[in-house]
């Protein structure tokens, strides 16, 4: 806990020095940092030493809470036999070997390599010049276009910036760049047409899916990226038959399918794999953020046998393959991750997320009846309250009121970290959430959203209130 003058002093300081990422620069000159500076559990601790429950495990990844000791002793351990070694010209080391063998033992289809970098966009990065190589090594210069959707999140970085499909990531940085295509947000609620059944609109993206390959001509559109859940553009889940109609399109036009598992590898739907639960079949895997529970920073790509086979002829060709980050399975975060992956086990995560998603799914759907919330919406540990300005039209609120952004700021007040993109709210707490505690994150975010329904109410921004 930091007294008043060292508190005073780190909010100077931190307007003085760092350039946050996605934070109102503007806002943030007058109103400066929240201070976090411890956790416990799913808890963490402020400046002033008040404790909030952390609703969006940090950034979608602290998945075994904040104060795994084994966790800190698998990196202290390493940094003490090996602290550094990288993977370049044919080195190797023996944690690095390990987690790529674990890795490809649970993953949901049969994958042939892993490529290890340091954060999601680097892996997404990664795949976007992989599907290049890889219809280069094919001698199919023509087919580059990647797929992509409206509402994905799939980083920031150039290129993944590119695949991300959300407008504030593109707009004045110059993206996305050439060779990436948005396509339909597969959410029924938002984008549903009158009458139209969940199946039904499944079906539409899938046939607008398949006229957009058409329309660009089969021979120039390479893969597509998708996650299993969509998160950051608003905790979005796929409607009934989605994916069961989309993939027999990308197999008909030889179009790859790349899941981005980054936040929902790991558990978080209830399965190992958001792959796992809505029967995808991918050629390429990207995942992070659980991988090392987030303590540090690892991504890894899993790459199917038909492309590494690709890799290595292209290889034979012109020689080295030329890709790889300098921390590119660092052995400190390697160990940390193979850590991870050995507590998941024996402590059955699988079987915990499962036994309490009931309770996280009843106390996230109670919200449906609140007369802010348009869609209340979850699978396994994760999910969202969607604000709305009138429920029976869906309208939105006008995004200036910052209606979600206010939320959030209550939740403060009320113990609760939430994530607001606009005015959803998203819910994806570390797995090793109680039943207990899942009833008070519910209990405190209630009380923020009734103070947000009542500051809606006296400013009179809402119809039907
Ligand atoms: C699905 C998905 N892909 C990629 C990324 C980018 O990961 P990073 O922030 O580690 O670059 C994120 C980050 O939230 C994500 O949610």
């Amino acid at each position: 806990m930091l007294n008043a003058e060292s508190l005073k002093e780190a909010k100077t300081r931190d307007i003085a020095t760092l350039l946050h990422p996605y934070a109102n620069l503007k806002g943030h000159q007058t109103e400066g940092p929240m201070v976090i500076t411890e956790g416990d559990g799913v808890f963490v601790r402020d400046e002033n030493g008040k404790s909030y429950i952390e609703a969006l495990a940090g950034l979608w990844c602290v998945s075994l809470g904040f104060s795994n000791r084994r966790l800190a002793e698998a990196a202290y351990r390493q940094m003490l036999k090996l602290p550094y070694y990288h993977t370049f010209a044919s080195k190797a080391h023996d944690v690095g070997i390990e987690l790529a063998e674990k890795l490809l033992g649970i993953a949901p289809v049969p994958m042939s390599k892993v490529f290890f970098v340091n954060s999601g966009s680097e892996a997404n990065d990664t795949v976007v010049k992989l599907v290049w190589y890889y219809n280069n090594a094919l001698g199919r210069p023509q087919k580059k276009k990647i797929l992509s959707r409206m509402k994905a999140y799939h980083g920031v970085t150039v290129a993944s910036a590119s695949l991300t499909g959300l407008p504030n990531n593109h707009r004045d940085f110059d993206l996305p760049i050439a060779n990436v295509l948005h396509v339909d947000c597969p959410h029924w609620y938002r984008f549903g047409q009158a009458g139209e059944s969940e199946e039904a609109f499944a079906t539409r993206m899938a046939d607008s899916l398949e006229q957009r390959i058409l329309s660009e001509g089969p021979g120039t559109v390479a893969a597509m990226i998708a996650e299993p859940v969509m998160g950051a553009g608003g905790a979005i889940f796929p409607p009934a038959t989605y994916w069961e109609k989309v993939q027999p399109v990308l197999k008909k036009y030889d179009v790859m399918l790349i899941a981005d598992e980054v936040i929902s590898g790991f558990g978080r739907t209830g399965n190992m794999w958001g792959t796992t639960t809505y029967g995808l079949k991918p050629d390429m895997i990207s995942c992070a953020k659980a991988l090392s529970s987030g303590y540090l920073p690892i991504a890894a790509l899993m790459i199917s046998e038909e492309i590494y086979a690709a890799l290595v002829k292209e290889s034979e060709k012109i020689g080295v393959f030329a890709h790889g980050f300098t921390y590119s399975g660092h052995p400190v975060t390697s160990a940390v991750a193979l850590e991870t992956l050995k507590i998941y086990e024996e402590i059955d995560i699988l079987s915990h997320v499962r036994r309490v998603t009931p309770r996280f799914q009843a106390g996230l759907l109670r919200f449906q009846d609140h007369p802010l919330v348009g869609e209340a919406r979850g699978i396994g540990l994760i999910g969202a309250v969607e604000l709305v300005a009138d429920k029976a039209t869906k309208a939105p609120f006008d995004p200036k009121a910052g209606i979600g952004g206010y939320l959030a700021k209550r939740g403060h007040e009320h113990g609760i970290i939430v994530r607001a993109m606009g005015d959803v709210i998203a819910f994806c707490p570390p797995l090793i959430i109680q039943d207990d505690e899942i009833d008070m994150m519910f209990e405190r975010f209630g009380r923020a959203l009734d103070d947000t329904l009542e500051m809606v109410s006296e400013r009179r921004l809402q119809g039907t209130v």
